[in-house]
């Protein structure tokens, strides 16, 4: 999809969208020249962007799989982005060759091309869905045909809630969907801050991206990204650390002291898994007067 005359149907090749610019920093090729020169005005600001968004991916293929190791087989990634680069199929399958993946994601690029990749993929499919409509998302034929939402699923919510502003309550919609989800679900969540940020060169970046298809990005604090796994269980992210937020380059690591880098800091992540139901609750909800 490197070439304006491949462009599929109702893609906007006039402004650069997040999706490509994403895929252009982890040097894939499904982007245009727009998103390419979008991408070099962040890495004027951002020298480490391109490492950023390893580590956001690296964070990303480290929660599947931990997810998979503790018997997650079915999972939703909302706002995935293009499934390339070891994505979450890839990277679960190395623990459940039979793994079932619903990728969603509300640009018409990711999903035309998408579709393409994961045509003879079985367990896959690629939905457009807008993460703010989470009702279409759970009653569509296709989720509930690909899914078995009696069992547990992972939910994937990786990098994408910085384009939901406060307005529309992301975390509201995180909850509704892991409401959605039977007890024993995971959430699996990073976004990035600008906790370790000048302001001045955090606006400049917003207005690169204010000039994209998705145009209000909003950057949170570590306090505000904890909030997304209220009611959930955190896992410990590296053992022996407390179950708390890190940065991607700390989840999961093997040496804290060695695992952090410019670009990692960045986004915060976490993996958190709900609660089984309290005996109260189980009664509650079978009889719900
Ligand atoms: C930075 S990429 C992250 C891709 C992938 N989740 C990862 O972390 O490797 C953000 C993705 O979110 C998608 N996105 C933005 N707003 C969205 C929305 N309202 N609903 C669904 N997807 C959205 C973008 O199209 C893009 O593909």
């Amino acid at each position: 999809m490197s070439e304006p005359e491949q462009v599929p149907l109702g893609v906007d090749t006039t402004k650069p969208s997040p999706a490509r610019m994403y895929d252009c920093y982890l040097g894939g090729t499904a982007n245009f020249q727009v998103d390419r020169d979008a991408v070099a005005r962040i890495v004027e600001l951002v020298p480490e962007i391109r490492d950023a968004a390893w580590a956001n991916r690296g964070f990303l293929q480290r929660a599947v799989r931990r997810m998979a190791l503790r018997g997650i087989r079915q999972f939703i990634d909302l706002g995935a982005g293009m499934p390339t680069q070891r994505c979450t199929h890839e990277a679960a399958r190395e623990i459940h060759p039979d793994v079932r993946v619903l990728y969603t994601d509300n640009d018409p690029s990711v999903v035309a091309h998408g579709r393409q990749i994961l045509a003879d993929v079985p367990g896959t499919v690629i939905v457009e869905a807008d993460l703010r409509q989470p009702e279409f998302l759970l009653t569509h034929p296709e989720a509930r045909h690909l899914l078995n939402f009696r069992d547990p699923v992972g939910l994937l919510v990786v990098a994408v809630t910085q384009f939901i502003s406060d307005v529309d309550d992301p975390w509201g919609l995180v909850a509704r969907y892991m409401d959605a989800l039977a007890p024993g679900s995971y959430l699996a969540l990073s976004a990035p801050t600008a906790d370790h940020a000048i302001a001045q060169k955090v606006d400049r970046i917003l207005d690169v991206y204010a000039t994209s298809t998705v145009p209000l990005v909003t950057a949170r604090s570590a306090a505000d990204i904890g909030r997304f796994f209220a009611g959930l269980e955190i896992v410990p992210p590296y053992p022996g650390a407390a179950p708390t937020l890190t940065s991607t380059g700390l989840w999961d690591c093997e040496d804290p002291d060695a695992a952090e880098s410019d670009g990692s800091r960045w986004f915060y992540a976490a993996v958190a898994r709900k609660p089984r139901m309290a005996a109260n609750e189980q009664t509650r909800q079978a009889d719900p007067r």
